[in-house]
């Protein structure tokens, strides 16, 4: 490690959607922060909503105690990005222009972000503003360019899989089709995983387009193997002709007008993005916090830090900023799947 500088007075935010770990990525850093680099943390409200607003507090290592197993964010999060809609706020001056004054007025050396995509984005852009910005890759969705896992992801396929595990049950007691409903708007990371550890028959993701009578097919061979029941697993944002309504509630009923098989479904919603982080998560947030601490010492600025093969290593957000990652069509988990019988639609 090069020439470090210790004292630096550090802003972090927490913006996009909430999930389990982010108390403890905001915990790695702080602590790492304050005990190893003597540095001043300051906890900005609600995402870029509190530099816009200028909302924040001095967070002491008191402050940072206890918050490792609490779910959600104690600074509270918002969906603003401030390069995007009207861009004005009170007096016409741009949002970009307010943050980077409060910024300055702030006296902060470094701006930490955690977020996903929406939020890395505007890290970089803030970035390109002449801030000295680092990022944080979490979301549930896993589906940050640039690292292996972004934490969240763990908590949200443990909650996901112990529904699945439910589901089972009540599915063989009726002779029922059960679709279940998993979060993941752009990527199927979340139904991939889960589905797999759930044992579900049917895994639906955004990346794969489905055929419904390939799905019906499959389910009535199924029936007629002697498998009267099947469990469905789809990502929210698979392809749904359905108007208001879920998707799942969209392919329950198209189940049941293809088969005549007796279907149900469940959307299990925010329950994914709630509650304490699973352990995996609590020590890949910490990781991920002190490995940016570590980056503000250095100086080491416009960066991600991300998981590659289990090392910590930064990750220019020039290089993440405005990319998914996606399951491909081919990815070797959708493979194994596939060879084991799973059905993907297809
Ligand atoms: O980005 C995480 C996520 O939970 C997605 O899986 C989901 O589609 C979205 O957030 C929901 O957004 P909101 O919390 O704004 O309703």
């Amino acid at each position: 490690m090069g020439k470090t500088v210790r004292g630096q007075r550090i802003g972090i935010l927490t913006a996009g959607g909430d999930c389990p770990g982010i108390n403890a990525a905001i915990r790695g850093v702080g602590k790492t922060a304050i005990v190893k680099y003597g540095m001043t943390l300051v906890g900005i409200s609600d995402g870029f909503t509190g530099m816009i607003h200028k909302e924040f507090r001095e967070l002491s290592e008191h402050d940072l105690s206890g918050i490792l197993t609490l779910g959600g964010t104690i600074l509270g999060t918002s969906r603003e990005k401030p390069f995007k809609s009207s861009g004005k706020s009170k007096n016409e001056i741009s949002k970009p222009v307010l943050i980077r004054e409060h910024y300055e007025q702030m006296g902060l050396d470094c701006l930490v972000c955690i977020g996903g995509n929406g939020t890395l984005k505007t890290a970089h852009l803030l970035s390109l503003e002449g801030l000295n910005v680092i990022g944080i890759p979490k979301t549930i969705d896993n589906d940050v360019w640039g690292t292996d896992l972004t934490f969240g992801f763990d908590s949200a396929v443990n909650i996901a899989t112990e529904a699945i595990d439910r589901l089972h049950s009540t599915a063989n007691s009726h002779k029922r089709i059960m679709i279940i409903e998993v979060m993941g708007h752009n990527a199927g990371w979340i139904a991939l995983y889960s589905g797999i550890a759930g044992g579900g028959d049917v895994i639906l993701i955004p990346e794969i387009e489905y055929d419904e009578k390939k799905i019906a097919e499959y389910l009535l061979h199924r029936v007629n193997d002697n498998k009267p029941y099947s469990i469905v697993v789809v990502a929210e944002g698979i392809k749904n002709p359905g108007k208001d309504c879920s998707s799942a509630q969209y392919l329950s009923k198209r189940i049941n007008e293809l088969t005549g098989l007796e279907s149900r479904e469940t959307v299990l919603g925010y329950i994914q993005r709630g509650g304490t982080p699973s352990p995996m998560d609590r020590v890949l947030a910490t990781r991920y916090g002190a490995a940016a601490a570590h980056l503000i010492a250095q100086r080491d600025f416009g960066k991600m830090v991300a998981l590659k093969n289990n090392d910590i290593i930064p990750v220019p957000l020039s290089e993440v900023a405005g990319k998914l990652k996606l399951v491909g069509p081919k990815d070797p988990l959708v493979i194994k799947a596939m060879d084991m019988g799973t059905s993907f639609g297809i």
